[in-house]
C-alpha cells in the first residue's frame, strides 16, 4: 500500500500535487466565482459575522494561522487563531455573530471537538475544515467544507496540511464573496494563481535532491533553527514541528522580526537556521527585512538555508544553501514553501534511523483531551 515507498511519509509528500487539485476541484467556476454549496451557511448568516475564530492543534493550528492573514487581508473581518487546547480554558468571547472554524485531518481530536462544542455552547456557528468523512468534529458542526487529501496514514501531517491551507484560502474567499467585499486585482490574481498551484508543488518535488542531501549532511546537529515572517512564520513553525516529532531534535521557529528581542543569543557559529523568504515582488518590504535578517544571522556564524523564490538574487551573498521555489502570490507562498521542509525533516529523520511513519510517543489521531 505504500505504493513502492520506503514510508507512507515519502508517499504522502509525492501525492501532494494531486491533494491540492483535488480539493480545489468543482469548487471555483469558470467566472472564478467561489461555489461552495455544500458548506450550509446561508449568505445571510455569514453577511452577519463579525469575527472569525479559528481552532485547531498542531500542524492544523499552522494552517490556521496563515488562514488569518488571508481571512483579514481579503475580507477586513477580524480573524483570531487559537490552539483548540487553550481555547475553551479562558472563557472566549463567542456569540451567534461569530464562526469558529475548527481545523482537523482526523475530525477526531478531542481538543479541536471540546472547543468547537464549548463555542455551540454560546451560541456561535460552527464550520469544520475536516479530511476525514462522518467523523466526529463535522458531525458537531454547523457545517462543513472537506479537504480532500485522502487517507493520511503517517503521523506527520503533510498532505493533510497542504489541503487545508487549500480548503482555508477558499472558505476566505468565499467568505469575502458573500460579503461583497470589493474584488481587487489581487483577489482575481489569487484565484487565478489557485488553479496553478498544483503543477508548482510538483516542480518542487522535482528539485528535492539537494535538500534530501544537505538534510544527510545535518543529520548530526542537536539544533535546527527556522525563521519567517508573515506567513512564513507559521511555515518556520511547521518547519520546526516537522523535525521535532521526526527527528527528535531541537528545533525552533521564530518570527524573524523577534530575533532581535532574544532568540539571536542561540545564534552560534556553525548552527543551520533555515528561513522561508518572502516574495520580493509585492509587499517588497517584507522581502528586504527578512534579507537583513539573514545578514545578522550569517554575521554570527549560523549556517543559513534559505527558501527562496526563482530570481530572487538578493539572498544568494547571505545564503550557505539555496532553495528555490516557484514564483508564488505572497499569501500563498506557504503551499509551495512548506514542501521542502517537509522533505528535509523526513530525510533527516531516516538519516537518524527513525521510523518516519510512526514516530516515539506520538499517535495519528489525538483522542483524548
Ligand atoms: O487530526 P488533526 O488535524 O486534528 O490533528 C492535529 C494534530 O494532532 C496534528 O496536526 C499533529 O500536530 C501532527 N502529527 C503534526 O504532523
Amino acid at each position: 500500500e505504500k505504493g513502492g515507498y520506503d514510508y507512507f511519509m515519502l508517499k504522502e509528500i509525492a501525492e501532494q500535487p494531486r491533494a491540492v487539485a483535488d480539493t480545489l476541484l468543482g469548487r471555483i467556476d469558470a467566472t472564478g466565482r467561489l461555489t461552495l454549496d455544500e458548506v450550509r451557511i446561508p449568505d445571510p448568516v455569514l453577511r452577519e459575522v463579525q469575527k472569525i475564530v479559528i481552532v485547531a492543534c498542531g500542524t492544523a493550528f499552522h494552517a490556521g494561522m496563515i488562514a488569518k492573514y488571508a481571512i483579514e487581508h481579503w475580507t477586513r473581518v477580524p480573524c483570531e487563531v487559537e490552539l483548540a487546547s487553550e481555547f475553551r480554558y479562558r472563557d472566549p468571547i463567542l456569540d451567534r455573530r461569530t464562526l469558529v472554524i475548527a481545523v482537523s485531518q482526523s475530525g477526531e481530536t478531542m481538543d479541536t471537538l471540546m472547543a468547537l462544542r464549548h463555542a455551540r455552547e454560546q451560541g456561535a456557528k460552527v464550520l469544520a475544515v475536516c479530511n476525514t468523512n462522518g467523523s466526529t468534529i463535522p458531525r458537531e458542526s454547523d457545517a462543513v467544507l472537506y479537504t480532500r487529501a485522502g487517507p493520511e496514514v503517517a503521523v506527520a501531517s503533510t498532505k493533510a496540511f497542504l489541503t487545508q491551507l487549500v480548503a482555508c484560502y477558499l472558505v476566505a474567499l468565499w467568505f469575502g464573496q458573500a460579503r461583497g467585499t470589493q474584488w481587487g486585482d489581487e483577489v482575481t490574481a489569487v484565484v487565478r494563481e489557485l488553479a496553478d498551484i498544483s503543477a508548482k508543488v510538483e516542480q518542487v518535488l522535482a528539485t528535492m535532491e539537494p535538500v534530501r542531501e544537505l538534510a544527510r549532511s545535518l543529520s548530526d546537529r542537536g539544533t535546527v533553527l527556522f525563521l519567517g515572517r508573515h506567513v512564513g512564520y507559521p511555515v518556520a513553525l511547521e518547519g520546526a514541528l516537522k523535525l521535532k516529532e521526526l527527528a527528535y531534535m531541537h528545533a525552533e521557529g521564530f518570527a524573524a522580526g523577534e530575533l532581535k528581542h532574544g532568540p539571536i543569543a542561540l545564534v552560534e557559529a556553525g548552527v543551520p537556521v533555515v528561513v522561508v523568504v518572502p516574495s520580493p515582488r509585492g509587499r517588497s518590504v517584507l522581502h528586504d527585512k527578512m534579507v537583513s535578517n539573514i545578514q545578522e544571522i550569517r554575521a554570527r556564524g549560523a549556517r543559513t538555508i534559505v527558501i527562496a523564490e526563482d530570481g530572487d538574487e538578493a539572498v544568494v551573498p547571505y545564503a550557505d544553501h539555496v532553495v528555490r521555489i516557484p514564483q508564488t502570490p505572497v499569501l500563498l507562498q506557504p503551499l509551495v514553501a512548506t514542501v521542502p521542509l517537509q522533505v528535509f525533516a523526513c530525510e533527516l529523520a531516516t538519516a537518524r534511523g527513525n521510523d518516519v511513519d510512526q514516530p516515539r510517543n506520538l499517535a495519528k489521531s489525538v483522542t483524548v483531551e
